[in-house]
């Protein structure tokens, strides 16, 4: 099974040196793939994400002007901002988020002065494990030390990286991404409440088992337009229901038992929505529980679960994502699958047994080859530290 190509971070710092003539410092943050609790965060429920082995670096130096220089390898393109001059928002360009992360530190009260950026990165981008995310932590641990924060408080960060998608982005997602990105342990998935941004720690030490990432590599058009809808839903769902349940502020605050009880005053897609953010919470939850004790039966189940709200109540699936699960699903040695992140394509997470992996993944490839569609990436990952400075 293919393991991560990680990038070459002395090539990387050779690179700059040529590109800027001084010697960068390194910073890197990761991407994620959630294992249940999806399109729970903006609804202040819970998620249980885990950071992955893929990661975005940043080499980076002062530079003694007011201006952010900025290169991506990757994509091969240059760019630059003046921090005394604020650009313009949702260009629809990468420099959004550097320039939106630049802007949010500062807000912050985080100094940031002018420095020269060199990233690369090998988090695929649009296949749902969060390349926004990562670059917005790893460029902002990067400007948060050379502006003299010597270890940076990653909650604040990553509150940055959430301000840099809804102002500069313009994409109104919830705080999992950014939260995993900044907060991500070793051996361990987190499982965060995003109302009091609470965190606990759930160790994932699978043994013979491992985390299987199959990137779809389709992104539909809908996701973001549709994304804003399922928020504008939610929203919707839980002020009818609070007119009969007082306490309640976001779908967090209805229990399956309300939701049974109360239903028949939901519109029809407006229940079906709130079906699945308050089922998967509680899914979530059975999901630590299930982990901790060791559980993967559980866990796979559960995670299975997940899909079909996903798919049937949440409608934030599609036909490549169902046919991975699907196809996965119905392979020995598979625990659970669902698809991950937003939806509307990007990546399914799988449970696997080690022995099965390479079955899992040419089943996949080859029902996806039947299709006539192009070939899925499939990568296991262990759980990954968050955003840090490299020694
Ligand atoms: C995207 C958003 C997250 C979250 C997921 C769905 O990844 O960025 O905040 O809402 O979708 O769980």
């Amino acid at each position: 099974m293919l393991r991560s190509p990680l990038v070459d971070v002395e090539r990387l710092k050779k690179a700059f040196f040529s590109r800027y003539g001084s010697e960068p410092r390194l910073f890197s943050a990761p991407g994620r793939v959630n294992l249940i609790g999806e399109h729970t965060d903006y609804n202040e429920g819970y998620v249980l994400p885990m950071a992955i082995e893929r990661r975005t670096y940043v080499a980076a130096a002062p530079n003694v002007s007011s201006k952010i220089r900025v290169r991506s390898v990757t994509l091969d393109q240059s760019a630059e901002l003046d921090l005394e001059q604020p650009g313009p928002k949702k260009r629809g360009i990468w420099l959004d988020y550097v320039e939106g992360t630049a802007r949010a530190l500062m807000d912050r009260g985080i100094p940031v002065v002018g420095s020269d950026l060199l990233i690369d990165s090998d988090v695929p981008a649009g296949a749902g494990v969060s390349a926004s995310a990562a670059l917005e932590l790893g460029v902002g641990i990067a400007l948060a030390v050379l502006g003299g924060s010597a270890d940076p408080d990653r909650v604040k960060l990553a509150l940055a990286g959430q301000a840099a998608e809804h102002q500069y982005v313009g994409t109104m997602c919830g705080i999992m991404d950014q939260y995993i990105a900044a907060l991500g342990q070793r051996d361990a998935a987190l499982l965060i409440d995003c109302r009091s941004l609470e965190t606990q720690s759930v160790p994932i030490r699978l043994g013979d088992v491992s985390v299987l990432i199959c990137d779809t590599r389709v992104k539909h058009e809908l996701s973001s337009s549709e994304y804003n809808l399922r928020r504008a839903e939610c929203l919707r769902a839980s002020n009818i229901l609070a007119k009969s349940l007082p306490g309640v502020r976001t779908l967090r605050d209805v229990t399956v038992a309300d939701f049974e009880r109360l239903a028949t005053q939901l519109p029809g897609v407006v229940r079906s929505r709130c079906r699945h953010v308050v089922t998967e919470n509680e899914r979530t939850l059975a999901a630590v529980d299930a982990l901790t004790r060791g559980d993967l039966t559980k866990m796979g189940e559960l995670m299975s679960q997940s899909h079909v709200s996903l798919r049937d109540d949440y409608q934030v699936s599609c036909e490549e994502l169902d046919v991975a699960v699907d196809v996965a699903s119905a392979e020995k040695g598979v625990y659970g699958s669902r698809m991950t992140g937003g939806g509307f394509g990007g990546c399914t997470v799988s449970l696997v047994d080690n022995d099965a992996i390479e079955r899992v993944g040419a089943a996949v490839k080859s029902a996806f080859a039947a299709r006539g569609w192009s070939s899925p990436e499939l990568f296991a990952s262990v759980a990954c530290e968050g955003a840090r400075i490299e020694r």
